[in-house]
């Protein structure tokens, strides 16, 4: 292969989905080049610097974000934009100068429990309250209505019984999105690649 597609991710937590994407063998033609993080405080930058994949925060107020993003975006060459974790919307000008090349993971399968005000604990809570038996990820393109673009990848995951909103979330990313999201990455970067 001549060259490999670079990739930034931007998070905002945790990012255990980030150490998934680090740690996964299934990306061949992609490389991990950038971490952008919205929060000074993400443990997601600790899991960056710990695999030499350069680490950069961004204010998060107003459209500051976007604007310095898409210049770091630039100045590093980037190709394709992997939101994991990332709590923020990204506005219109970026998601169309990037139209095809921002991806998402969700964890619920759209169109069930997505949208304005869906994230993190709150989805896994919401599945709860509504008492459905089957939930799981979704990674999909993102434009600019909330968790609105095209669906990549879907995996289902079970509710049990005695679940609570943690026990949940940790099934859903150890059973769907810690391997959704490199097996969509490497598609998404591999489609890129061919188009080129
Ligand atoms: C993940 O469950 C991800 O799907 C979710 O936030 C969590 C971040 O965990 N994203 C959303 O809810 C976006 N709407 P992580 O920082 O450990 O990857």
């Amino acid at each position: 292969m001549l060259r490999k597609a670079r990739i930034a991710v931007f998070v905002s937590g945790s990012g255990t989905n980030l150490q998934a994407l680090i740690d996964s063998d299934e990306i061949k033609s992609g490389e991990l080049c950038l971490v952008v993080s919205n929060k000074a405080d993400a443990y997601a930058l600790k899991r960056a610097e710990a695999a030499g994949i350069r680490g950069e925060v961004l204010p998060s107020k107003g459209t500051e974000f976007d604007r310095r993003a898409l210049e770091l975006l630039e100045s590093n060459n980037i190709d394709i934009v992997v939101l994991a974790g990332f709590l923020r919307v990204l506005g219109k000008e970026f998601v169309d100068r990037y139209e095809n090349r921002v991806i998402n993971i969700h964890p619920a399968l759209i169109p069930s429990f997505c949208g304005k005000g869906m994230y993190g604990l709150k989805v896994h809570e919401a599945v709860l309250e509504r008492g459905v038996r089957i939930t799981g990820a979704t990674v999909h393109y993102v434009n600019e209505a909330a968790d609105g673009g095209e669906i990549i990848l879907q995996r289902a995951v079970e509710v049990l019984p005695d679940d609570t909103p943690l026990t949940l979330q940790r099934r859903v990313m150890e059973e769907a999105e810690w391997k959704l999201l490199p097996l969509a990455t490497e598609l998404v970067c591999k489609m890129y690649l061919e188009d080129k």
